[in-house]
């Protein structure tokens, strides 16, 4: 059977809105205001920032090099990228999985979570919770809402699925047509909304006055130096260390597996340093421009800096969508000023959620030799099963458990493993000049040296600090209550059967290709 031609990327601008489109998401606007806030504000910020230079750089460029080179080799996806860097090494294969698994577990608790933004544009516009003021009131909006308990505003679940369903199958259309047909075309045009979107409310934001005369204090700028004045004592803290730099590889989608992916359908002659380095820096103005300045501030103005801490810590969706949506709730125009702060994060999670569907679609296509469109509606079967516990089991923690696993600890493992692949095995000297084919920026000199030996030592540092504080805790789920062990337990028998499926198809791949005469797969 002849082998499928691969998609590509219609233009240099296209592959930079994707690959923005993937990084700039909810982590943009409701995880990092919230971490943000949880960990004091400016405490937060300089190991953000560090762990921006000193790993998010350096991954960007690394899985934009190797994407791109696995595309050389018609591989979209870690396994087949990883064993050409490194060929020698039979397993190093099995540990590209988690380039497949990483995306696909954050995919179905991501979609489900932005559907609730899709739901929330709607209520917004049609005035379902206009007139809710108040923080408890909004809150029990949302658990309604969640199906977490049954309230005056909703009595199941329904509403919440009907829309889960708009939202998923918005992504499966989105894949369906493919690299340039779909993802391209579409984040071309979301992504520029989001920024509108998001220009709107910051100037509502900067424009706020202080509802407290009692408050004086809790004012724009306040809120701004909530934020950035740096307190250096938090650099002591590992646990601001850990929570930064897991940020950073959330927002800016990398060990995931997501960039190597859309990299893959890059030709060997594209830039990889300028594009990266582009892409990169949209998502950082998303998150620390915009994402910090819309939520903070204004809940700074509202409920000043103690009472947004302990927001921020009661749960990270407590800031957009109850915060945020009482504090719009005071304001004129309040419909129209929801519905752009909901209609901004459905469209930064949808230009996400398309190229976490991505490299399982990828592997289909580039190692079963499965046309597209079947890939994708595999895809869509399989996904939409995987969905279901954490749409029905919320309540229980399964969200949290994917997200931990699938969205902060496989994220440092995977990038540890890209590190050492890129700087020690490929070799730096040969990944630097593989780097720099048609490159359009010489990166920094001293970038050698830190891709060499900063950046995984850095990573050794976080996987040694998780180890050394959490490991037993989390393993043995000391703080998991007594009611809800089962269904964690059952999240992580699940989460290794998905592994273990992806590990027997990367070995029948294999197989079958040592089987396969050359020239006929
Ligand atoms: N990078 C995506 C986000 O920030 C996953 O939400």
């Amino acid at each position: 059977m002849a082998k499928l031609i691969r998609d590509s990327w219609t233009s240099r601008l296209g592959i930079i809105m994707a690959v923005a489109g993937s990084a700039v998401g909810l982590g943009n606007f409701l995880r990092f205001p919230a971490k943000a806030a949880a960990n004091g504000g400016g405490a937060f910020i300089i190991p953000y920032l560090v762990s921006f230079f000193l790993l998010g750089i350096p991954l960007m460029w690394i899985e934009w090099t190797l994407g791109r080179y696995g595309g050389g080799y018609g591989h979209g996806t870690a396994p087949g990228i990883f064993h050409n860097i490194w060929r020698k090494n039979r397993f190093i294969k099995y540990f590209g999985i988690i380039g497949i698994f990483g995306p696909l577990v954050i995919f179905i608790y991501y979609t489900y979570i932005e559907s609730w933004t899709l739901a929330y544009s709607f209520f917004s516009l049609a005035g379902k919770y206009k007139g809710i003021t108040d923080q408890l009131g909004l809150k029990t909006f949302l658990s309604g809402f969640q199906g977490l308990e049954k309230n005056q505003y909703f009595n199941s679940l329904g509403p919440a699925y009907l829309f889960f369903l708009i939202a998923f199958l918005l992504n499966i259309v989105v894949v369906y047509y493919g690299i340039k047909g779909g993802i391209e075309r579409f984040c071309k045009i979301a992504l520029p909304l989001l920024f509108v979107f998001a220009g709107v409310l910051l100037i509502r934001v900067l424009t706020l006055q202080n509802p407290n005369p009692g408050q004086p204090d809790w004012n724009v700028n306040n809120g701004f130096g909530f934020l950035w004045n740096p307190d250096f004592s938090a650099l002591k803290s590992a646990k601001v260390w850990l929570e930064a730099s897991g940020q950073i590889f959330f927002t800016l989608s990398v060990g995931i597996g997501v960039i190597l992916t859309y990299a893959s359908y890059l030709s060997k002659g594209d830039d990889v340093t300028l594009s990266g380095l582009t892409a990169a820096s949209l998502n950082e103005v998303a998150e620390v421009i915009l994402g910090a300045s819309i939520i903070i501030p204004a809940a700074f103005v509202f409920f000043g800096p103690v009472e947004i801490e302990s927001i921020a810590k009661s749960g990270v969706f407590n800031l957009g969508f109850v915060t945020m949506p009482s504090i719009l709730n005071h304001l004129p125009l309040a419909e129209v000023l929801g519905f752009c702060w909901f209609g901004l994060l459905f469209l930064a999670g949808i230009t996400s959620s398309v190229s976490l569907a991505q490299p399982a679609v990828a592997f289909m296509e580039d190692e079963f030799n499965i046309s597209r469109k079947k890939a994708v509606i595999i895809f869509g079967i399989v996904s939409f099963i995987l969905c279901q516990p954490a749409i029905f089991f919320l309540k229980n923690g399964v969200v949290d458990e994917l997200d931990f696993w699938g969205g902060t600890f496989f994220l440092v493992v995977f990038a540890t493993v890209e590190t050492f692949l890129f700087g020690w095995i490929f070799g730096i000297d040969k990944s630097w000049e593989e780097i720099h084919h048609g490159s359009d920026l010489k990166i920094p000199k001293i970038y050698k040296f830190i891709i060499k030996y900063v950046t995984p030592l850095f990573l050794f540092f976080i996987l040694g600090m998780w180890f050394w504080q959490e490991w037993m805790p989390i393993i043995f789920m000391k703080n998991v209550a007594p009611e809800n062990m089962a269904y964690i337990l059952a999240t992580r028998i699940g989460l290794i059967l998905i592994f273990a499926v992806l590990a027997v198809l990367v070995k029948i791949a294999w197989k079958r290709k040592k089987e396969t005469p050359k020239g006929q797969v």
